[in-house]
């Protein structure tokens, strides 16, 4: 009997180690020449997008003055907090799908016009969270606006009296009406979308059709700010690809050729794309609950976003060889199959730790593309998609995904280092992944910073990293991870998945640390 007993665990030994994945060395070699830094980060590339879509702006920014929730002139304090600690560089607003049904006069002076919201879940829109109301509420975080015209239902006109309203310091009519509601001075807008997804939710219109008002919109939505002409020029971004698709890749070779052969009438600075990470855009997986498979084939989606990149930056460099207009990812991030009990139109979904390895692997692709992608918003900054923040009435939690925004403010502005590595690989199931994911950067003070992402789930890493150009004398910072792929923060539980101290060892300019399985890692070099 026991003999039987001791052949069967033999074969069950040996089959293990006919089927399991060879085991792949923990130690990762990696190189930094920080001599060799490149281009500057846009701090851009941070930026948020908050849309009028289920409880992202309503509750998740704006409770109004008579809430009981503590706030500032309608905009909830414990919001704008976290945000400012995450240095948001931008907020594009109100859409989206909505910005193309949004008409701004119905969000301005005294008395507001209650309309609907038929894109998302049809509910009503009261119009309480306006114009002024956004400029007051990145005017408390500090960040640049990101207005997005309405192309699809509305007109030249209606936009360029927006823009006439905002920012002329004359004594206009719509500049008196604007200092009436208690604005006196222009407004800075910094960044202009010219529509939205043009090519579906926007008017479903043909590259030639969306020319012909790209050019409209451009010559006459003008931008009166004094402070605003010449170089320090409000950016104009015109509708870009939403995916890898033929139309897309005609869309932007109409769009940059046009470009190329513009008369002096008419300008753009950025071409935007849209590109969300689903797997299946038919049967979207879920954001909570999920197994190691999941994990994976969600990861190895995500890293679709490379190729796409690396496409349209092709495509722009032979209309712009000289990268004057900026591929601009103005959404981006995780959808999943909304919470069980959540109105589907209000795309409601949890925020695991796989969303801050994802978020990682995304920020870490803009950064390599820093000469061509110079901005980018995730979708959506509150309670919508990947969010950063959720908040259920009085109750805010932060997300996994907002503590990797927070991990990688130094990026912000920093100069881009190219580091080498030999990661390996982590399978699981017919999904093969490189195990590591790393960029560097030097702030403007010469400190190097260093970002590693192990998306291994299972195995913990010694990475040894040879740093040339500086003298490297010690490094520390911080690393993300949770027991658990799906790990989340819950108003419960809120600090299941925060980032914590992780501390290097420096030696003759090489530098070890040590990762755990599924992190997140930024470490900075003293020297
Ligand atoms: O972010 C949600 C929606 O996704 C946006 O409104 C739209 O532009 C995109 O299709």
């Amino acid at each position: 009997m026991t003999v039987i007993r001791h052949l069967l665990v033999s074969f069950v030994l040996i089959g293990t180690a006919l089927t399991a994945p060879a085991q792949e060395s923990n130690k990762v070699n990696l190189s930094v020449d920080v001599s060799r830094a490149g281009a500057r980060i846009d701090r851009n590339i941070f930026g948020q997008f908050a849309e009028h879509l289920g409880h992202g702006v309503y509750e998740g920014i704006w409770v109004g003055p008579d809430s009981s929730i503590p706030n500032t002139r309608g905009i909830r304090n414990d919001v704008v907090t976290a945000l400012k600690a995450i240095k948001v560089p931008n907020v594009r607003w109100p859409g989206g799908c909505f910005a193309d049904e949004y008409h701004w006069r119905k969000g301005i002076g005294r008395e507001r016009v209650v309309t609907l919201n038929p894109n998302w879940g049809g509910v009503v829109e009261p119009n309480t969270f306006g114009t002024h109301e956004f400029l007051d509420f990145l005017d408390q975080i500090g960040a640049e606006a990101y207005l997005s015209i309405n192309v699809g239902s509305g007109t030249p006109q209606e936009a360029a009296e927006w823009l006439e309203y905002l920012t002329t310091p004359q004594q206009t009519t719509l500049g008196k009406e604007r200092a009436a509601n208690g604005h006196p001075a222009p407004y800075k807008i910094a960044y202009l979308g010219i529509g939205n997804e043009s090519w579906d939710c926007g008017g479903n219109m043909t590259p030639d059709y969306y020319l012909s008002q790209l050019k409209i919109y451009s010559r006459f939505v003008r931008n009166f700010n004094p402070a605003q002409q010449g170089q320090q020029q409000m950016l104009k971004i015109a509708v870009g690809p939403g995916g890898d698709e033929p139309r897309f890749i005609e869309w932007t070779e109409s769009v940059m050729k046009a470009w190329q052969n513009r008369k002096w009438s008419w300008d753009m600075q950025g071409l935007s794309m849209h590109n969300y990470t689903v797997v299946h855009w038919d049967k979207k997986l879920v954001s909570v609950g999920f197994d190691e498979t999941e994990y994976s084939q969600f990861l190895r989606a995500t890293l679709d976003m490379e190729g796409l990149v690396g496409r349209y930056s092709v495509i722009m460099d032979k209309y712009d060889p000289q990268k004057k207009i900026a591929l601009v990812v103005d959404e981006w991030g995780s959808w999943y199959t909304p919470l069980p009990g959540s109105n589907p139109g209000f795309l409601v979904q949890q925020n695991s730790l796989r969303d801050a390895i994802l978020a990682a692997l995304n920020l870490n692709i803009f950064a390599r593309h820093a000469d061509r992608v110079r901005m980018a918003n995730i979708a959506q900054m509150i309670n919508v998609l990947q969010a950063m923040i959720m908040t259920d009435t009085e109750k805010m939690v932060l997300t996994p995904t907002y503590y990797v925004y927070k991990m990688y403010v130094p990026f912000q502005e920093a100069s881009f280092v190219p580091v080498t590595f030999n990661g390996g690989t982590y399978s699981r199931g017919d999904v093969s992944l490189p195990r590591v994911d790393a960029i560097a950067a030097r702030d403007a003070a010469g400190k190097l910073w260093l970002e590693i992402t192990n998306l291994d789930p299972n195995q913990p890493l010694e990475v040894e990293a040879t740093v040339a150009g500086i003298n490297a004398k010690s490094a520390a910072g911080e690393t993300l991870t949770a027991p658990r792929v799906d790990s989340v923060n819950t108003f419960a539980a809120p600090d299941a998945v925060v980032p914590k101290a992780i501390a290097a060892k420096v030696k003759g300019g090489r530098l070890t640390l040590n990762l755990e399985p599924k992190s997140v890692t930024v470490v900075s070099v003293e020297h």
